[in-house]
């Protein structure tokens, strides 16, 4: 079939083009995403359309978003969502865009939920941003346990109750900074806190909170102190698992240690065979 100028097939080499020259590192799948979300359509439906002629508006709305994301805004706060676990997460400039690697946090999580007696427990997430970490624990676990979610950041938490109703999630918020907003022990503390250091801002990320990113001078003071209150707060069969820069793992695992001389702590890795994630637990 003889193509029309203009039409969806042009306008996706267009937007790949566009976004290869801008830097993007996944420029057609930027660009199909991008065309989707202005035309209203699924993949499927795309791909039908190729050579078929896009209405003038859904063309400037396209080139609209082009702008966003080659000036660097994230995909995900261009389409207002992002998946993670499974599960469609609200997401705007007022959270970090969940990472794939946080999935393991929950993986743990429900590890270690999984090795317990089976009683509800009290389970706290840290810096909860969209509510991420705690949602998905919460869904995956049918809504058994008391899942505390906290953050410092007030816009952060109305993104997390957005998503907590519309996931039908059983998560309380609570506002405040690591532990203060506790009154009662925890059984198991869950958080992907700030770890970066100020000059290891990049392009990419920029758009995303600071209060999000970044930790103090050498990244890890917030988990550092996150470590020395929690065995305050922390059960005395409870665990503790923390994500973070793996060039951190060796001050991790001595903080950890410090704070839970009698506890089994250690490092597990991602994908890339990363130490990324601190488990601390007091009856492995
Ligand atoms: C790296 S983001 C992680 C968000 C979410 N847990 C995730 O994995 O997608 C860190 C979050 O911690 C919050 N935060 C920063 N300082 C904090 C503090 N002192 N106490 C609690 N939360 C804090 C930020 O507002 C942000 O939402």
């Amino acid at each position: 079939m003889k193509r029309t100028a203009g039409s969806v097939s042009d306008l996706l080499n267009e937007g790949t083009t566009r976004l290869k020259q801008a830097g993007s590192e996944s420029p057609g799948l930027d660009a199909e995403i991008l065309l989707r979300l202005a035309l209203g359509a699924t993949r499927v439906q795309l791909f039908d359309a190729l050579p078929y002629p896009v209405k003038p508006s859904a063309s400037r709305r396209f080139r609209e978003y082009l702008d966003q994301r080659a000036g660097g805004t994230p995909i995900a706060y261009i389409t207002g969502h992002r998946e993670f676990y499974g599960h469609d997460f609200i997401v705007n400039e007022n959270v970090l865009v969940p990472r794939p690697e946080t999935e393991f946090l929950v993986e743990f999580a429900l590890e270690w939920l999984k090795r317990q007696d089976g009683s509800p427990k009290r389970i706290i997430d840290v810096g909860t941003g969209s509510g991420a970490v705690a949602i998905s624990v919460a869904l995956e676990t049918g809504n058994a346990h008391t899942i505390i979610a906290t953050d410092v950041s007030e816009e952060a938490l109305t993104v997390a109750q957005l998503n907590k109703d519309a996931l039908r999630a059983k998560v309380e918020f609570k506002s405040g900074s690591l532990l203060e907003p506790l009154t009662e022990p925890v059984d198991l503390i869950l958080a992907n806190l700030p770890y970066l250091r100020p000059d290891q801002k990049h392009a990419g990320i920029e758009q995303e909170p600071d209060i999000a990113l970044y930790a103090g001078e050498d990244g890890f003071s917030l988990i550092a102190d996150l470590l020395q209150t929690a065995p305050e707060w922390l059960s005395e069969t409870g665990a503790v698992i923390l994500e973070l820069d793996p060039a951190q793992s060796e001050m991790a695992l001595e903080a950890g240690r410090r704070a839970f001389p009698e506890a089994s702590v250690a490092m597990r890795a991602d994908l890339a065979g990363m130490h990324r994630y601190l488990v601390v637990d007091r009856n492995p």
